[in-house]
């Protein structure tokens, strides 16, 4: 048993600032932290698992003690499997709260050796996740401040390699506003 690995667990599509800024502490704490990235998840992903390993391991270039890993099936049969003693999750609000809860004592049920430790990221990104990340970046809003510059960047990339992203939500690029009024004419 390793007693200063802990295992960071997510789906991280993508990753955001609030993700790294948890990282960051945790690293601080644990001799060693694993980020985990869930691989059969239900949901369908906009980030491939390679692309989001890929981010992750650029992203925490800097941390010694992080380390980048997959894992599919029960979370608490892959901590086992490291033999780690802790699952470090991030709570931003109340909001997330239940889930939490409800996650870490369905896990605790499952393998009551296994820890749960909550850190909260800064309070400044208290409402980023990557759930609203996605959903301004796919209706071609600014993402700045909200996710690390490898990420815009990627985003950006998937998204539409033409596409300039807003600094201001307001100003809309000029061949955007061409396309969408070419597809309006031929709606029309
Ligand atoms: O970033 P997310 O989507 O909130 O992370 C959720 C995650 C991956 C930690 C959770 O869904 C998980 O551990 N899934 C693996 C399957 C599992 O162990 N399920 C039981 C958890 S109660």
């Amino acid at each position: 048993m390793n007693k200063g690995l802990a295992i960071y667990p997510g789906s991280f599509d993508p990753p955001t600032n609030g993700h790294l800024d948890l990282m960051e502490r945790g690293a601080k704490i644990f001799e060693e932290l694993v980020v985990a990235i869930l691989r059969n998840s239900e949901k369908s992903p906009m980030f491939s698992v390679a692309e989001r390993l890929e981010m992750l391991r650029a992203l925490t270039g800097h941390l010694d003690n992080v380390r980048i890993d997959t894992f599919d099936g029960l979370m608490v049969e892959y901590a086992k499997s490291m033999e780690a003693i802790c699952i470090l999750r991030g709570i931003r609000a109340i909001s997330d709260y239940e889930y939490e809860l409800q996650m870490a004592l369905m896990n605790r049920k499952l393998e009551p050796t296994l820890e749960t430790v909550f850190m909260m990221p800064a309070d400044k990104y208290s409402y980023v996740s990557s759930r609203l990340v996605r959903e301004v970046a796919q209706a071609g809003g600014p993402v700045k401040g909200l996710v690390p510059e490898i990420v815009e960047q990627r985003l950006r990339e998937k998204l539409d390699p033409a596409y300039k992203f807003r600094d201001e939500p307001k100003e809309i690029v000029p061949e955007i506003v061409a396309g969408r009024e070419k597809k309006r004419k031929k709606r029309a």
